[in-house]
Formats: structure tokens, C-alpha cells, sequence
């Protein structure tokens, strides 16, 4: 993975930091992201834009990983940014992120959050309902402003992920759908208002997908619904927004295509529709989060207790678990992992990485090979970088763990480790009774 290698210690090592010292440093759990490869996966996309000549967008989905750090990165990289709550934009704006390239997202965006993206500016809206869109239309006659908006529409297909992260599907709770008219009505609708500046369509058919033909499809779908608005109501999109989604490797027996070969197949087919129906080629804007950030995070823990179930199973204890990685209880999701500080040694034993919330389905790993595992031994575990810290919770009251980016050698604390005393600081007192603590 990316910048991952093992030194003469036989340490993993990340961007050349030794992961062992960094556990030192900072503790653990900890969360560590190799900048250099993110910066290659943005980089990956945007070349693969220009090398056939399309006008784009790449935004970053910033629900995969949001902090003021990562936000700058993604500037740094000349990415745009997608946001989905005034939460995320706050963080975008924390961080001096260009306004003018902020999508904002949403199913439910409230008249706060509508009235903070017209205030500051952001680039565009993308609206997902006919609700939204008398609601935008209203703040914005409400601030004489006008908004630029795409809109997102269903356009009626089953990628096959997770059921959870599937979102193209008819029956989603997402978008105008493309089939039964519905969309049609928001184009006119949105078409005929002052306040409203029509950029054009979005789609987001789901998460994890490992194959093209889900988004190659949409894209003929949407095409074919272009062509016809083109003929009945003049209607040309300058963008066609087909969301993100692609899939990344986890363990060995995923097998994602290359992320550049996913935008290559789009582009190919909204060429090829763009040409036989004689329309203009829009610019095509994407959206990827998981495959920009999600292999450069590795999470750090430390091994604890130990429990065997004689000829069952060994469960392994460490000291974080679903609270900063709730992936594998909600999707079933499964990883890799290697024993950091003894990651040459032979992988001896059949274990399963328990984490240490009072909840049985709190388990990251079911049976790995690892060498024997020692209290205090050091576990990395890959491909967090994804929706790992921004789902983390304070379940039990755990403190959240710190992010610390690596590059070069050299190590940042991007954020920080959450305290006991944060895990209480929202907290209003029944009485005046003080407890003696510090
Ligand atoms: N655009 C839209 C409109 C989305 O809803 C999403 C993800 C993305 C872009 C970015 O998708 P990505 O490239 O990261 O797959 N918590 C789940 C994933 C939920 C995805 C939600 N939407 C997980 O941990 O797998």
C-alpha cells in the first residue's frame, strides 16, 4: 500500500515514519494517512481528465474524511469539494477552502444550511428534491441571489455493493427519478426560476462498486433523457456530475478495476452519446471519497487481553474497535492487518481482532494469520482512511483517536486526541453536586 514498507527493525513503516515511534508519540489507537498517496490518487484522476481532453471537476466527497488538514489537501490538489451538511462546509471554510468550488449535497439541507451556502458563496447546490427546491428558491429570492444548481436524479439502476450504500436504485431515498417523469418536472421547474441557475445533472448510483457497468449505464440513461429535453425543451447541461463511488481494495479478494479506468469509461460513453445525438459534450464532474483517502489511512492499535474458546477461536483485544472503525459491524466489512512491530515474523497463528466495546458484534477482524501475538504488540490495520474517523463515535465514552498525516519522514498531528474531559464537556450538570475528578 502506497508508501508502506517494513525497515531494518522489521517495523511497518508509513510515508518513512516507523510506526512503532509514532505509537510512542501520539499513542494509540491512532490513526496515520499517507499524504503522498493521496496526493497520487488526485493527482491519478485529474491526469486521466486531461490526458483525454475533457473539462472536469474531481471534487473530494469529504464525508469519507473531513478536518480542516485534509480540506487544505484536497486544495493543495486543486480538488473540489463536496460537502453534505453545514458541519462539513464549516470545516471547508475553517480550512480557506475556494468557496466558488463547494458542491453541496444533501437530501434534507435545512433553510440554515441553504441560507450559509448562499452566504458564503459555495458553487453549487445539488438539489435533490422538489421540497429543496422550492425551499432554495425562496431563501434565494428571500437574498436576491441567485445559485448555480445540478440536479440529482435516479436514474433507476442496481450496482451491486452493500445494500446500505446503494443509492441509484428506484426505491432510494435520493433524487428526482429519471424514468417517471419526476425529473423532467424539476428541469422545467428550475428552468423557469429567476433565482436558479441550471448547471446541469448529477447522479451517485451507490459506494464500493467494482465494475463500470453501473456508471456506464447511468450515463446512456441520462444521455438518452438529455437528448430527449434537448429536442422538447432546448435544454443542454454544461455538467454531467456522475457522482463517486469507486471501489478500492481491502483484502486480497476485492478486485477494483483502476480508478482511472472507471473515468475513462464514462467519459468514452457520454462522448459516444454526446455524438450520436448531436449534443455538446458537457464537462464531467465526479465526486470519488473512498478512492481518494480510503487505502492511504492505517489505524494503529495496541494488543491487549487475549481470550481462547478451545477449539473455536482465539479473540485478540485491542484498544479501539467500532468506535473509530464501525465498518465491519454495520457492512460486514473486512480488512487486513499486520503486526507492526514484528511484521516479518512467520504468521504462525489463526486469530480474531476483538475491539473493546461492551458489544459482541464489536469484532474488526475474523480469523487472520498473525504471528503470536503478545500483550502490547502493535496492530496496523489498512484501508481506514475511508469512513473510518468520520464515523468514529463515543460509544462506552471512548475518547476518539488523534489523525497524524505522514510524508517524506516527517509526521504532522493533523487532529488531535480526544480527552476524558471533551467526553463530558456538553454535558449540564442535575445539581450542584461536584465530583472529584480532574
Ligand atoms: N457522492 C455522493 C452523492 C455520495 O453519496 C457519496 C457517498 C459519494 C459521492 C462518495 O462515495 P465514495 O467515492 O466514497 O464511495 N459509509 C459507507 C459509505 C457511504 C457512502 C455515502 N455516499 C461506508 O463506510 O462504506
Amino acid at each position: 500500500y502506497g508508501t508502506s514498507a517494513i525497515n531494518e527493525a522489521g517495523h511497518l513503516e508509513i510515508g518513512g515514519c516507523d510506526t512503532v515511534e509514532l505509537a510512542k508519540k501520539y499513542g494509540t489507537p491512532l490513526y496515520v494517512y499517507d499524504v503522498a498517496l493521496i496526493r497520487e490518487r488526485a493527482r491519478g484522476f485529474k491526469e486521466t481528465f486531461d490526458r483525454l481532453n475533457v473539462k472536469a471537476q474531481v471534487a473530494y466527497a469529504s464525508k469519507a474524511f473531513s478536518s480542516i488538514a485534509m480540506v487544505q489537501l484536497a486544495a493543495e490538489e486543486g480538488l473540489s469539494l463536496d460537502v453534505v451538511s453545514a458541519g462539513e462546509l464549516y470545516t471547508a471554510l475553517a480550512a480557506g477552502f475556494p468557496t466558488e468550488k463547494i458542491h453541496f449535497h444533501g437530501n434534507n439541507k435545512s433553510e440554515e444550511e441553504l441560507k450559509m451556502a448562499l452566504e458564503h458563496k459555495v458553487g453549487c447546490i445539488v438539489v435533490d428534491n422538489f421540497s429543496e427546491l422550492s425551499l432554495l428558491e425562496e431563501v434565494c429570492s428571500e437574498q436576491k441571489t441567485q445559485m448555480s444548481v445540478l440536479l440529482r436524479v435516479t436514474p433507476g439502476i442496481e450496482a451491486h455493493t452493500h445494500d446500505y450504500i446503494l443509492t441509484g436504485q428506484e426505491d432510494s431515498k435520493f433524487g428526482f427519478d429519471l424514468q417517471n417523469g419526476q425529473a423532467e418536472k424539476a428541469l422545467l421547474a428550475a428552468a423557469d426560476s429567476p433565482w436558479i441557475d441550471l448547471l446541469g445533472i448529477h447522479c451517485h448510483i451507490g459506494s464500493q462498486i467494482f465494475d463500470t457497468t453501473g456508471f456506464v449505464l447511468a450515463a446512456e440513461k441520462i444521455m438518452e433523457k438529455l437528448n430527449e429535453w434537448s429536442k422538447k425543451h432546448h435544454f443542454e447541461p454544461k455538467v454531467l456530475n456522475l457522482g463517486g463511488g469507486f471501489g478500492i481494495r481491502y483484502t486480497a479478494e476485492d478486485d477494483p478495476i483502476p480508478p482511472a479506468r472507471y473515468v475513462e469509461e464514462i467519459i468514452t460513453k457520454v462522448k459516444e452519446e454526446s455524438i450520436r445525438y448531436g449534443l455538446e459534450m458537457p464537462e464531467i464532474w465526479i465526486e470519488p471519497g473512498r478512492s481518494l483517502v480510503g487505502d492511504s489511512g492505517t489505524t494503529l492499535y495496541e494488543a491487549g487481553s487475549q481470550k481462547d474458546v478451545p477449539n473455536v477461536r482465539k479473540y485478540i483485544a485491542v484498544d479501539g474497535g467500532m468506535n473509530d472503525n464501525i465498518r465491519p459491524a454495520l457492512y460486514d466489512a473486512k480488512y487486513e492487518a499486520v503486526l507492526a512491530n514484528r511484521a516479518n515474523d512467520p504468521k504462525e497463528e489463526l486469530v480474531s481482532i476483538a475491539g473493546k466495546c461492551c458489544e459482541s458484534g464489536d469484532m474488526l477482524i475474523w480469523d487472520i494469520h498473525l504471528p503470536q501475538v503478545q500483550k502490547g504488540d502493535l496492530l496496523a490495520v489498512f484501508c481506514t482512511g475511508a469512513y473510518g474517523y468520520s464515523m468514529a463515535n463515543n460509544y462506552n465514552r471512548i475518547p476518539r483517536p488523534p489523525v497524524v498525516f505522514v510524508e517524506n519522514g516527517r509526521d504532522v498531528l493533523v487532529v488531535r486526541r480526544e480527552s476524558l474531559k471533551d467526553i463530558i464537556h456538553l454535558d449540564m450538570p442535575l445539581n450542584a453536586n461536584a465530583g472529584n475528578y480532574s
